[in-house]
C-alpha cells in the first residue's frame, strides 16, 4: 500500500463581515457577552448569490494549484457539508462541474460539523486502497443560511467558509495520516437537527411558520458532549499511538465556543501555545472550521514540516471525529 499525502491546501471566507457590534444591532446581545460565553468576534457570511459550491470552489482552486494537480485528473471528490446547496446533487457533483473535472466520483457526507474529518477517513481508504491517485476533501458551508437571526443563542455562533485538503496516493510520498477514529453517539441525534425541508417534514406553509428551517441545539448538552468526547478521543488516541501529550506540536479542533476548547485543554493539561484558534474571527463554519483553521496558521508561517497534529471534530449526530497527522507543506 503506497503512502497517502498531502500535497495542497485552500481556504475560502467570503468579504462581508459580521461584528458583535453588528449583532448588537440584530438581537439582544452584546459583544461582553458573546465574546466572554463564545471567544466569537466576527464571522464571515456568504453573499446571497453565493452557494456552498461557490465557496468549495475557491478553496479548491487554491489547493489544486499548490497540489500542482490539473481538475481532470481528479478521481474522488469528497464534501463534509450540512448546507448543500439544494438536496440533490451534492455539492461534489455541483463542484466537479465547476473545476471542471473529467469523471471523478464524487458525494458529499452529512456529518454535522463533523464533516471534514470523516470526509477525510473516507477519503483516505479509497487512496490508500489503490483504487483512486488523485482525491480533494474538503469542509464547506453556509451554514450561516439555517442560522434563525431571532434566536440570540444560536445566530451569534455561526460564520461561512470553506478549506480544501489535495491528496495523493504516491509511491514516493509521506503518509500524512497516521491514525483516525471516528464515530456517533446516536443517542444525542435530537441535541442539534434542523427539522424541517427533508423526507420527515417536507416544506409548507406550517413549517415555515413554526421556524421550523433553522437549527435547533441544546447548546448546554452539546457543549458538555463536546468537552467530555474531546478529552476521551485525545486520550485514546495518544494510548493506542504510544505517544505522550508533549509530543504533539499543534491541536486544531472544532471552532465552535472558546470555553468548549480550553475545557477539554484544562483537563488535559494542554499548552495554550499548542491550541489553535480561529474562532474569534470566523466563528463556528461548521465542517469548515478544521481545514479553515489549519490552513490559517499555515498561511501565517506557523507551522513546520514534520509537526505532530492532532485534528478533533464534534457535530450534530452526535458525530465525532478525530486524527493524528505529520504535516508535510
Ligand atoms: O458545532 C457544534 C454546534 N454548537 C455548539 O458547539 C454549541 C455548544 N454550546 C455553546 O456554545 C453554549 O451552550 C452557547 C454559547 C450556545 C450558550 O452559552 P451558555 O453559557 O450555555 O448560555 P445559556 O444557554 O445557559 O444561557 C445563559 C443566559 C440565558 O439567559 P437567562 O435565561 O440566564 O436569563 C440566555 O438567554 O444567556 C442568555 N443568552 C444570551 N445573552 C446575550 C443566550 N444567548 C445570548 C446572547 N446574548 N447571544
Amino acid at each position: 500500500m503506497s503512502p497517502v499525502a498531502l500535497k495542497g491546501i485552500g481556504f475560502y471566507a467570503p468579504e462581508k463581515i459580521l461584528t458583535n457590534a453588528d449583532f448588537e444591532k440584530i438581537v439582544d446581545t452584546t459583544d461582553e457577552w458573546i465574546t466572554t460565553r463564545t471567544g466569537i468576534k466576527s464571522r464571515h457570511i456568504a453573499h446571497p448569490t453565493q452557494a456552498t459550491s461557490d465557496l468549495a470552489l475557491e478553496a479548491s482552486r487554491e489547493a489544486l494549484k499548490q497540489a500542482n494537480i490539473d481538475p481532470k485528473d481528479l478521481e474522488l471528490i469528497v464534501v463534509g457539508t450540512s448546507s448543500s446547496d439544494m438536496l440533490f446533487p451534492s455539492v461534489a457533483c455541483l463542484l466537479a462541474e465547476k473545476l471542471g473535472a473529467a469523471t471523478p466520483m464524487a458525494f458529499d457526507v452529512a456529518a454535522g460539523c463533523s464533516g471534514f474529518l470523516y470526509s477525510l477517513s473516507v477519503a483516505e481508504q479509497f487512496l490508500k486502497s489503490g483504487m483512486y491517485k488523485n482525491a480533494l476533501v474538503l469542509g464547506a458551508d453556509i451554514i450561516t443560511r439555517f442560522a434563525d437571526y431571532s434566536d440570540r443563542a444560536t445566530s451569534v455562533l455561526f460564520g461561512d467558509g470553506a478549506g480544501a485538503f489535495v491528496l495523493t496516493n504516491e509511491e514516493q510520498g509521506e503518509e500524512f495520516i497516521l491514525d483516525l477514529i471516528s464515530g456517533c453517539d446516536p443517542y444525542g441525534t435530537d441535541k442539534l437537527l434542523l427539522p424541517a425541508g427533508g423526507s420527515k417534514l417536507p416544506a409548507s406553509h406550517d413549517t415555515v411558520e413554526q421556524r421550523l428551517h433553522f437549527i435547533e441545539m441544546n447548546g448546554k448538552e452539546v457543549f458538555r458532549f463536546a468537552v467530555k468526547i474531546s478529552e476521551t478521543l485525545i486520550k485514546e488516541l495518544l494510548e493506542r499511538n504510544h505517544i505522550e501529550i508533549e509530543d504533539i506540536d499543534w491541536f486544531a479542533f472544532h471552532q465552535a465556543n472558546i470555553r468548549i476548547i480550553e475545557g477539554a485543554a484544562d483537563r488535559l493539561k494542554l499548552s495554550k501555545e499548542k491550541v489553535m484558534i480561529s474562532l474569534d474571527e470566523y466563528g463556528n463554519t461548521s465542517s469548515a472550521t478544521v481545514p479553515m483553521t489549519i490552513y490559517e496558521y499555515w498561511r501565517k508561517g506557523r507551522l513546520k514540516k514534520g509537526d505532530l497534529m492532532v485534528m478533533i471534530v464534534f457535530g450534530a449526530g452526535l458525530t465525532y471525529s478525530i486524527a493524528l497527522v505529520r504535516w508535510p507543506l
